[in-house]
């Protein structure tokens, strides 16, 4: 059994902390905003834990992982945590979304140290230390030593804790269907509105350059993966929102650099035009900055 720091317990944090917590790991919460009890509703029923929360780094100390599970532009207030937490032997998982989870940490963890992981849990955060889970999904991270061992840590729990040979790849698929997010949030409408043809058009669009992005970037993505996305976007339980749109409404900051801004910094590093995401980038934006 490990001991396991979770750097923000929201959403993704608390939800995995819960679990690893049950499977009989030591888990202590590394939070922002205090949360007394963890209160999970899942699939199969409510999990509930009261791991100890440190709300200051003097307090930490280190421990076998740290799991940084922050919003991607938190980089800043994850990085207080980590000089406390690592130790000579410490490893450090980062669950967020986007590709670019090493280099977001690139000089705060040792390379051979840092895991990324992408993230497939539809989780929300209904109040502090409660979360809806809408299904047990999956936590990916690279087939190397350090990946093997994270997958390792939710053997006992319902999360498919794996690795890919072909991480890159995994990351883009998932780049893909986040980054077309944007579309629904300009238009302020559920995942529904993807049954439109006009939508879906547009979606196709930003899919199809995010994954020529990501082909130039190594991943190997198949030729209809744009309409892999648009019939993901259907698929989806029409009322619901992706979280960049519920961002918005809620007037959180927004992840848009981590799932948006990088098909277009990168797309710049090759060659490759993305003018449907730079443009919805600016439009939402301007939104972010009226509210
Ligand atoms: N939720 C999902 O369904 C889902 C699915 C796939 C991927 N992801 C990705 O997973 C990552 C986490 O998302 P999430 O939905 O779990 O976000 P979230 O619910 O907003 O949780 C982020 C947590 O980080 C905490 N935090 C921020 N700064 C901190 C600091 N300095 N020290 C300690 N804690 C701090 C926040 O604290 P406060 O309580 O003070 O705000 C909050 O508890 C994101 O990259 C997201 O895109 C999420």
């Amino acid at each position: 059994m490990s001991d396991i720091a979770v750097v923000g317990p929201g959403a993704i944090g608390a939800t995995v902390a819960a679990l690893l917590a049950h499977a009989g790991h030591t888990v202590t919460l590394c939070a922002r905003t205090p949360v007394a009890r963890l209160v999970i509703d899942a699939p199969d029923g409510r999990i509930e834990a009261a791991p100890p929360v440190w709300t200051d780094p003097a307090v930490a100390r280190p421990v076998d992982w740290v799991l940084v599970c922050t919003k991607a532009y938190d980089i800043a207030g994850a990085a207080a945590w980590l000089t406390a937490l690592i130790g000579p032997a410490t490893r450090v998982a980062v669950l967020q979304n986007g590709v670019e989870h090493r280099a977001r940490f690139a000089g705060l963890v040792a390379p051979e140290r840092l895991v990324p992981v992408i993230v497939d849990i539809p989780a929300e955060r209904v109040g502090p230390g409660q979360v809806t889970v809408h299904r047990y999904g999956a936590l990916t991270a690279p087939d190397d030593d350090a990946g093997r061992a994270f997958a390792v840590l939710f053997a006992d729990t319902p999360l498919d804790g794996r690795t890919s040979a072909d991480w890159t790849t995994v990351a883009w698929r998932k780049l893909a269907i986040n980054s077309c997010g944007i579309a629904l949030t300009l238009i302020d409408r559920p995942f529904g509105a993807a049954r439109q043809p006009g939508v879906a058009a547009a979606l196709h669009t930003l899919a199809e350059e995010c994954a020529a992005v990501g082909r130039a970037e190594g991943a190997d993505l198949p030729p209809g993966l744009a309409d892999e996305v648009v019939a993901y976007y259907r698929a989806q339980a029409p009322g619901l929102r992706n979280s960049l749109h519920n961002d918005l409404r809620a007037g959180r900051p927004l992840e848009l650099d981590a799932r948006d801004g990088v098909v277009v910094r990168m797309g710049e590093r090759h060659g490759v035009p993305t003018p449907a995401h730079r443009l919805l980038i600016g439009l939402v934006e301007a939104l972010a900055t009226e509210r």
